[in-house]
């Protein structure tokens, strides 16, 4: 494993954390949960990526992990990175989503509990939320630092100017920013055009992306067109994007620039994620641990010709609905 840097901070982070999104809820097994979670700390993963919504059902992969930490990893703690956010809906009622004081705090006690732990490692504004003033979000997230139930804090899916402003405030309150998680891969490039990873790099802040594979589409499982058995399937979300033959037809040629490379698809994907020096982390995702395997071989070839990127950028696409 690459560990870097987390922006100026003293926080190393590896260069493939797992999330536990997709995959790690309800329908999913323990066995299967902790398999993977396993592997990928064998791998040298130590940041797992939590939010209270993920399952299904909401707080399924919370209290999934929390097994595996009182399992599996129950000697391990300090060598481990958990992550989490509140903001998505979580619960009904006018307290249950985005980003006031009430919300913040309230939801980060419900998800200690549901991981049996005292404190996470990172916690997140999981959305911008243009009702609530930033003041309060960004105090909500400073007090849980103070209060001892995070040790550090990030920003998710904020616009630039919003971004900007929050770290301001967070630096005021002494809590500084410590990471911003954007979406971002071949197949959305958005992150770094609108500058949100140049003007968090200024400031010392890292970047972990998140779908850099958009979620599989960046890998060999749909070559084919056959999208039975995938995520594509399960969410039905993906497949609007792949009914549409070019999108096949490039995500090919896309996979042969990366055989040339020496690399599958999805190994491509991460290492063009991660070419970016403003870049601390690519946050996959893994239905099987066999794909965590292959997920970190990627860093065997990180590098990239200027022919090899732009003919890369050639056939990026945006897919639809996913
Ligand atoms: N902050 C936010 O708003 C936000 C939003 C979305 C995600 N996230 C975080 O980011 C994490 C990753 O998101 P994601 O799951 O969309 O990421 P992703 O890595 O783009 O997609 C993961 C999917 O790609 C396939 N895959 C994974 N490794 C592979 C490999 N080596 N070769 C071939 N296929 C492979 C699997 O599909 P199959 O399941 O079909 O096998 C897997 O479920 C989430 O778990 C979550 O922690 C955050």
């Amino acid at each position: 494993m690459i560990y870097r840097r987390c922006g100026t901070s003293g926080l190393q982070l590896p260069a493939i954390s797992l999330g536990l999104w997709q995959g790690f809820g309800g329908s999913a097994s323990p066995e299967s949960v902790s398999e993977r979670c396993r592997r990928a700390f064998e791998l040298g993963i130590t940041h797992f990526d939590l939010a209270n919504n993920y399952g299904p059902p909401p707080g399924a992969a919370e209290a999934n992990f929390g097994e595996v930490l009182r399992g599996d990893f129950r000697a391990h703690r300090d060598e481990i990175v958990v992550s989490s956010k509140a903001g998505y809906h979580m619960w009904d009622g006018p307290y249950g989503s985005f980003g006031s004081r009430k919300h913040l705090i309230a939801s980060c006690d419900q998800s200690l509990g549901r991981l049996g732990i005292d404190y996470v490692d990172i916690f997140y504004s999981h959305r911008f939320d243009p009702d609530t003033p930033l003041e309060e979000t960004m105090g909500a997230l400073a007090h849980l630092v103070r209060a001892g139930k995070a040790l550090y804090v990030g920003l998710s899916n904020y616009p630039v100017a919003a971004a900007v402003r929050a770290t301001e405030l967070l630096r005021s309150e002494g809590t500084p920013c410590l990471i911003v998680q954007p979406r971002y891969s071949i197949l959305d490039q958005q992150a770094e055009s609108d500058g949100l990873f140049a003007s968090m790099a200024d400031r010392g802040i890292g970047t972990i992306c998140y779908s850099p594979l958009a979620q599989g589409l960046l890998s060999d499982r749909y070559l084919s067109g056959d999208l039975t058995a995938s995520r594509a399937e399960a969410t039905g979300r993906l497949a609007a994007g792949l009914e549409n033959e070019t999108a096949i037809e490039r995500l090919r040629a896309l996979a042969q620039i990366a055989e040339a490379r020496g690399q599958t698809l999805a190994q491509m994907a991460l290492a063009w994620v991660l070419r970016r020096p403003e870049v601390t982390s690519a946050l996959v995702g893994a239905s099987r641990p066999e794909q965590i395997e292959l997920s970190v071989g990627a860093l065997r070839q990180l590098d990239f010709g200027a022919d090899e990127l732009a003919a890369i950028n050639r056939l990026a696409f945006l897919a639809e609905d996913w």
